[in-house]
């Protein structure tokens, strides 16, 4: 049995993901680790909300509530909607937990003796009708290049130039209004990611059977340009975790918090911790996972994410858990991810444009979409949503393909022979070309899955069901009751273990259709298929089995073009 240690990115906490974001990280990271356990293997699948940084405190100032309360009740919301699709989190945390706090102060203190943090004076624009300094994105002013007067102190959305808040005409706090800011001195800290440039690199070009896509964003950062840059790692905010060396004070930086980014990756460690807490584990419990001195030597772990995130997951948390000189368990398999757009543009949060995860499940069943997202994953290229291609693959492969194939053998079976599996007829011809032709098609998928190519998985999966159906076309267990009911016996009897085959493998696609083809099966047993022979002889003659209600209903034209009208301007 081996163990895997699965991470999906954590998604902000401000707002509510569309389908995008989900399709780039939690929906596949959750298709590989329901496959792995379907697998027989111990998995450890651990997700978070991303608490930190400016867009939590905007958005909890936008809600009209203190952060930290905004922060919980959006955690339970995104809880909540994680649940309507399915993903099979062994636990969902939260990067403000007390464990992050610790771990991150932690890292941040062994970083610091190991000497690869230092100290840089800088000048930075401080409100005093605010009482703090402010970020650049809170700080708004006339830009100097368009004349465009709600141009942000890191960039001007009019013409897109990068500013300084500094070049900003008569700029002003997005917090308070307020024009009385002034440069003040103030320190901040920097990794030292410079300094493990080589270090980095080496262990990049380590990994061949990365994806390109992963490893090319990596090479880019570190050769671009002057090379890979140290990066600060704190902030003048009030919302975040405070910068400390372990647990001791650091002089000079008060009222400072850690910068989100850097916080963010190590609460995939401290959702070990919390998922040990919650479960009432040990520390052991949850470094076996985590610490290669500790028993992580063996296990595998592989990080999901969209190509945003990158940079950061190949070079600056490395650079974190190299850095500090401890045996943390490093990542081994980073899958990585295009963007997905929305008919004819992108998905965009902030303009509330496309699909997002709460209207989806308002709409259909998470099974749907979980089948179309990923199916289509943005893997080689971007990909895009349209709703005749939703529609055209729910009705062809969900409800044509696979809903139809298991109501027409459980309505036949039913009416020629009971709610039992019929006795009697022998396998001849067809069935051992079927079996044979599955045993290769379960062969190509597996390897596909482990490969975690998920187009080309799906692809497989939809000939497996393709391969029943058009057995059960040929076979014509109707035609063949005629004269020879035991012959149509024995085409129902494998098309019935067909369907229970059809639930072990889809399972990881789509659970809940999976669990109500099982359910009919009158059957628990989930067990991977050994070989496909095997498989298909579980279901024993006499076995009773029940005819389970439409698994999925077909999208009609008016469905689609009213879904279309509704989703054609911006969420409010
Ligand atoms: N919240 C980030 C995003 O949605 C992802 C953070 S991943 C982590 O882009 F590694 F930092 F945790
Ligand atoms: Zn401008």
């Amino acid at each position: 049995m081996a163990r895997i240690l699965i991470t999906s990115a954590i998604p902000y906490i401000n707002g509510i993901k569309h389908l995008g974001n989900l399709v780039g990280s939690q929906l596949p990271a959750d298709l590989y680790a329901r496959y792995q356990r379907g697998r027989g293997n111990e998995v450890m699948f651990l997700c978070a909300t991303d608490e930190h940084g400016t867009p939590a405190e905007l958005a909890a100032a936008k809600a009209g509530k203190p952060v930290a309360a905004y922060c919980a009740e959006m955690h339970e919301v995104q809880a909540k909607i994680a649940e309507g699709f399915r993903l099979s989190f062994d636990y969902f945390g939260r990067s403000s937990s007390p464990q992050n706090h610790r771990l991150t102060q932690h890292f941040a203190g062994t970083l610091a003796e190991a000497g690869l943090i230092r100290e840089v004076t800088e000048n930075q624009m401080y409100s005093k009708a605010d009482g703090r300094f402010l970020p650049d994105r809170y700080i708004e002013g006339t830009c100097p290049n368009c004349g465009f007067d709600s141009a942000r102190g890191d960039q001007c959305d009019n013409c897109t130039k990068q500013l300084d808040p500094v070049d900003l005409i008569d700029p002003h706090s997005t917090i308070s209004g307020s024009t009385d800011l002034e440069m003040r001195e103030t320190k901040h800290l920097f990794l030292c990611q410079s300094q493990m440039k080589d270090q980095l690199e080496a262990w990049i070009d380590s990994k061949s059977d990365w994806p390109v896509l992963t490893t090319s964003i990596a090479k880019k950062w570190l050769n671009d340009g002057d090379g890979l840059q140290d990066r600060g790692i704190t902030r003048d905010l009030d919302w975040g975790i405070p910068v400390k060396r372990g647990d001791e004070d650091w002089p000079g930086m008060e009222g400072k918090v850690f910068y989100v980014w850097f916080d963010a990756p190590i609460e995939y460690i401290a959702c070990g911790a919390e998922w040990a807490e919650a479960n009432g584990k040990t520390d052991a419990d949850w470094e076996r996972w985590w610490r290669t001195d500790k028993g992580a030597g063996d296990v595998r772990y592989v990080q999901f994410m969209g190509k945003d995130n990158v940079p950061f997951h190949t070079l600056s948390f490395p650079a974190t858990i190299i850095g500090s000189g401890e045996p943390w368990k490093l990542v081994d398999y980073i899958k990585s991810f295009n963007y997905l757009n929305y008919d004819g543009g992108q998905f965009s949060t902030s303009r509330g444009r496309g699909v997002f995860m709460d209207q989806a499940l308002d709409i259909l069943p998470a099974d749907y979409w979980r089948w179309w997202l990923l199916s289509h994953a943005p893997e080689s290229s971007d990909s895009e949503f349209t709703w005749e291609n939703f529609q055209q693959s729910v009705n062809k492969d969900l409800a044509d393909v696979l809903g139809n194939f298991v109501s027409r053998v459980t309505k036949f079976c039913r009416s020629k022979f009971g709610e039992v599996v019929p006795e009697g007829g022998d396998y001849g011809e067809q069935e051992f070309a079927l079996v044979a032709e599955l045993q290769e098609k379960l062969d190509a998928f597996e390897a596909h899955m482990e490969a975690m190519e998920i187009r080309k998985s799906a692809a497989e999966l939809r000939a497996i069901w393709v391969a029943g159906n058009e057995y059960l076309q040929a076979a014509a267990p109707w035609a063949a009751f005629k004269q020879d009911p035991e012959r149509a016996a024995a085409i129902v009897r494998l098309s019935l273990n067909l369907i229970r085959f059809y639930a072990v493998l889809s399972a990881p696609f789509i659970p809940d259709a999976s669990a109500k083809m099982l359910a009919a099966m009158g059957t628990e047993g989930a067990d991977w298929p050994g070989s496909v022979g095997d498989a298909l002889a579980v279901l024993e003659p006499g076995h009773g089995f029940t005819v389970p209600e439409v698994l999925f209903a077909k999208i009609s034209d008016e469905d689609r073009e009213a879904w279309q009208e509704r989703f054609a301007g911006t969420r409010d």
